[in-house]
C-alpha cells in the first residue's frame, strides 16, 4: 500500500533523491509528525520506508542496510532509555555508512545534551518544519555516495484474520477472571436491577430530544472512589447533565497489575500525587463504581475509555449500574493502536454488544453504546467519520444493541460540522433501516474541538462559545465539554465548572443563523461520500458486516487519516480549503465518484492557488494553527 502511495507522490521522476528508514520509537502512538515527514519526504523525491511508531532497536537496524539515512522519532522525551544501545549494535551490524537524525520531542526539557553520546549526525529537539528537515537531509547527503541496491521489503505480509460468525461468541467465564474483581459481576439479573433503578443515558437522550435540549457532559475522572465522589456532587451542582467515568491509561492497556502496585504505593500520598490519569475502574470493582453511581441516580452515566480489550470493562460498568459505553472495534483501535487486527477487535467489540444485547433482550434494559467518531482528532474529514459511525452502528445493532449514540468532533469550519452533524444522523438511521436492524435509537454527540487547543485562556474560550452554537444549530443531542485549560492540563474541577457554566448558558440563550445552503451542500457532500464508501464495502462482502468493516479497512475505504494503525491504508491526504472546511489533498484509495474527486481537486487547486503550492507546508500550517492561536474568531468560517 505504501508502495502504491510512494510512486502515486507527485513531483517523482529519475533515481530517488535518496534511500530512508523513518520509524518513531517509545510507547507513544503520536504518529501525525511522523506521517506529514513521510509524506514530505516522498514529494520531495525520497525513497521512504516507513516503519510507523512504536518500533525497536532491532526491526530499524534491520531496515537499516542499504539506506542513506535512518530518521527515528521519539515523542515520549526516553529516547535515551530506548536508544541507550544504538552505537554499540550499529557497530556489530557494520551500519556505519548512513546518516542518522533523531527528531520530535526525544529529551525532558533540559535534557537534550544527554542524547550527545547515542550516535546521531542531528538532533532536533521540539518542532521542526519537514521543509527543514527535508533542506538539512539533502546538505548532508550531497557528494555521498547513493546506496543503490534494491532492498526487500521486510515486513511480514499482512494476513487477513477471518472474522468470526455471529454466532460465535466468548464466555463471560473466560472473560471475568481475567482481574479478581470481574466475578462480582456475574450475576446478571442483580446487574439488571442496578441498571433499572438508575436514569439510563438512552432514556435520557430521549427526552433531551423531545425537548430539544442539548445535554453538557465534562470529562472527570481520578484515582480515588472519594476524589471521583467529589467531582461528581460539584459537578452535578454546576449543572453536569451527564456524568463518566474517564478511565486511566494503564487499565486502557489492560494492566491491572501495574495499576495495583501504584495504588498500594500511593496510599500514604496526597490525592494530587497520583501517577495514574483516571479512574481505574477494573481494580477499584463494581461495588464502588455501584455506589458511586446510586448516589446520583437521577443522572445519566457513562464509561469512557479506549481500552484495548474492553470486555472486563464492560463487565463491571454494566454490573455497576451505569447504561453507557463508549467505544467500538474501528474507533478504539484505528487511532491508537499499531498493530491490532480489525477482525480482532470486531471480535472483543462483538462480546460488549451481545452484553448490551441481551440485557435488552432478556431484562428491556437499553444500554447506549457510543462511538468515537473522533478518530485522530486532526483534520478528519466528515466522511471518514461518518462511515466509522454506520459501520460500528450495524456491528452493535446485529448484537442487539438498541441505543446507538455516533460521535463527531468538529473541526472549526460551521457549515461543514453543523452538516456533517446532520448527515451523520441521517446516514445512521439509514444503514439501520436498511438493514432491516430496527427500533434502533440513534443519536449524535458533538465533541467540542479535538485537535491541540492554545496556550492562551482566551483563544481557548472563544473555541468553547463558538463551538457551542455550532453544537446547538447541528442538532446534536449531547455537547462534550473541553475546557480554558485543555492545552495545559487534565482539567480540573474549576476548570469545568467555569465551561460549563460558560457552555451551557449559551446552549441555553443563543439561537445563532446559519448559512442554510451551505449547510445543505456540505451534508450532502458527506452522505454522498459515505454512502460510496460503505456500499462499496457492503457490496464486497455480500452484506456479511464484519467482513465488509474487515475489507473496507484493508482496501483503503475507511482511511483514518495519521492513524499509526498498520491496518490503516495512510494514502488519503486531507488539507483545509479556502473556507477552512476539510477536504482531501489525496483521496487516496477512497471510492468516490468522479465528481465527488474533482470537488475535492477543484477546492485543494483554489488553496493552493491563494496560499502558495507547498501542499506539506500547508498542511502542517493547518494541523499547528488552532493550537498557536492563530485565528481571528472561532469557527474558522
Ligand atoms: N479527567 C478529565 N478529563 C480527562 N481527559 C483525559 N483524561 C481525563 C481525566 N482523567 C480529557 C483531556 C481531553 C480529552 C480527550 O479527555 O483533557 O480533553
Amino acid at each position: 500500500m505504501l508502495e502504491e502511495h510512494r510512486d502515486a507522490a507527485p513531483g517523482r521522476s529519475g533515481p530517488p533523491a535518496g534511500r530512508v528508514v523513518l520509524a518513531g520509537v517509545g510507547a507513544d502512538a503520536h504518529s501525525v509528525g511522523l506521517t506529514v515527514l513521510r509524506e514530505a519526504l516522498a514529494r520531495g523525491g525520497f525513497d521512504v520506508d516507513f516503519l510507523g511508531v512504536q518500533q525497536d532497536l532491532t526491526t530499524i537496524l534491520r531496515a537499516a542496510g542499504h539506506t542513506d539515512a535512518v530518521l527515528i522519532s521519539n515523542m515520549d522525551g526516553h529516547a535515551k532509555y530506548y536508544l541507550a544501545d544504538l552505537r554499540a549494535a550499529r557497530r556489530e551490524a557494520g551500519l556505519d555508512g548512513q546518516l542518522w537524525y533523531l527528531g520530535g520531542y526525544p529529551a525532558l526539557d533540559d535534557r537534550a545534551a544527554d542524547l550527545d553520546d547515542l550516535g546521531f549526525d542531528r538532533v532536533f529537539q521540539g518542532y521542526v518544519s519537514a521543509d527543514t528537515v527535508l533542506h538539512r537531509l539533502r546538505d548532508d547527503l550531497a557528494g555521498r555516495p547513493r546506496k543503490r541496491a534494491r532492498r526487500a521489503r521486510r515486513s511480514a505480509p499482512i494476513e487477513t484474520p477471518v472474522v468470526l460468525p455471529l454466532s460465535e461468541s466468548d464466555r463471560r467465564e473466560d472473560v471475568l477472571p481475567a482481574w479478581r474483581t470481574g466475578a462480582a459481576a456475574l450475576d446478571r439479573a442483580a446487574n439488571a436491577d442496578r441498571l433499572r433503578a438508575r436514569t439510563s443515558l438512552a432514556d435520557r437522550q430521549r427526552e433531551a430530544k423531545a425537548r430539544r435540549e442539548i445535554l453538557v457532559q465534562p470529562r472527570t475522572g481520578v484515582s480515588s472512589v472519594e476524589g471521583q465522589e467529589a467531582l461528581f456532587s460539584a459537578l452535578r451542582r454546576h449543572g453536569a447533565d451527564v456524568l463518566s467515568f474517564q478511565i486511566d491509561s494503564l487499565t486502557r492497556n489492560n494492566q491491572y497489575e501495574d495499576i495495583e502496585r501504584i495504588l498500594k504505593a500511593a496510599a500514604d500520598l496526597p490525592p494530587e500525587a497520583s501517577q495514574l490519569n483516571g479512574y481505574p475502574a477494573v481494580n477499584l470493582g463494581l461495588e464502588a463504581m455501584a455506589r458511586l453511581s446510586a448516589m446520583f441516580g437521577d443522572t445519566p452515566f457513562q464509561v469512557r475509555h479506549s481500552t484495548r480489550d474492553p470486555r472486563l470493562l464492560a463487565e463491571l460498568t454494566f454490573g455497576a449500574g451505569i447504561a453507557a459505553y463508549e467505544g467500538g472495534a474501528l474507533s478504539y483501535n484505528l487511532p491508537y493502536f499499531r498493530d491490532y487486527p480489525i477482525a480482532h477487535a470486531i471480535r472483543r467489540w462483538r462480546y460488549v454488544d451481545r452484553l448490551a444485547g441481551r440485557y435488552h433482550a432478556e431484562f428491556g434494559v437499553t444500554i447506549d453504546r457510543e462511538f468515537f467518531g473522533v478518530l485522530t482528532a486532526c483534520l478528519v474529514p466528515p466522511c471518514v467519520a461518518a462511515a466509522v459511525n454506520v459501520f460500528e452502528a450495524l456491528l452493535a445493532a446485529q448484537c442487539g444493541v438498541k441505543s446507538v449514540t455516533l460521535g463527531y468532533a468538529e473541526q472549526g469550519c460551521r457549515a461543514q460540522d453543523v452538516g456533517a452533524v446532520r448527515a451523520i444522523q441521517r446516514l445512521g438511521e439509514e444503514y439501520l433501516a436498511r438493514l432491516g436492524l430496527r427500533d434502533v435509537e440513534v443519536s449524535v454527540v458533538w465533541h467540542q474541538f479535538m485537535g491541540a487547543f492554545p496556550r492562551s485562556e482566551d483563544k481557548a474560550r472563544q473555541i468553547l462559545r463558538g463551538s457551542a452554537e455550532s453544537a446547538v444549530l447541528s442538532g446534536a443531542v449531547r455537547l462534550m465539554l473541553k475546557t480554558h485549560a485543555e492545552a495545559v492540563r487534565i482539567p480540573s474541577l474549576d476548570d469545568n465548572r467555569e465551561s460549563l457554566t460558560l457552555v451551557r448558558d449559551l446552549c441555553r440563550a443563543r439561537r445563532t443563523e446559519t448559512a442554510d445552503d451551505q449547510v445543505r451542500f456540505e451534508e450532502e457532500l458527506v452522505v454522498a461520500e459515505t454512502r460510496a464508501i460503505v456500499d462499496s464495502a457492503l457490496a464486497a462482502a455480500d452484506h456479511d458486516i464484519g467482513r465488509a468493516v474487515v475489507l473496507a479497512v484493508e482496501r483503503g475505504w475507511v482511511d483514518v487519516p495519521f492513524s499509526p494503525s498498520r491496518w490503516n491504508a495512510g494514502s488519503a491526504l486531507p488539507l483545509r480549503d479556502c473556507g477552512e472546511a476539510v477536504r482531501f489533498a489525496e483521496t487516496g484509495l477512497l471510492p468516490f465518484p468522479e465528481d465527488v474527486k474533482a470537488f475535492h481537486r477543484a477546492a485543494v487547486a483554489a488553496r493552493l492557488r491563494r496560499d502558495g503550492d507547498d501542499v506539506v507546508a500547508l498542511l502542517e500550517r493547518d494541523l499547528s494553527a488552532t493550537a498557536r492561536g492563530e485565528f481571528d474568531d472561532w469557527p474558522l468560517a
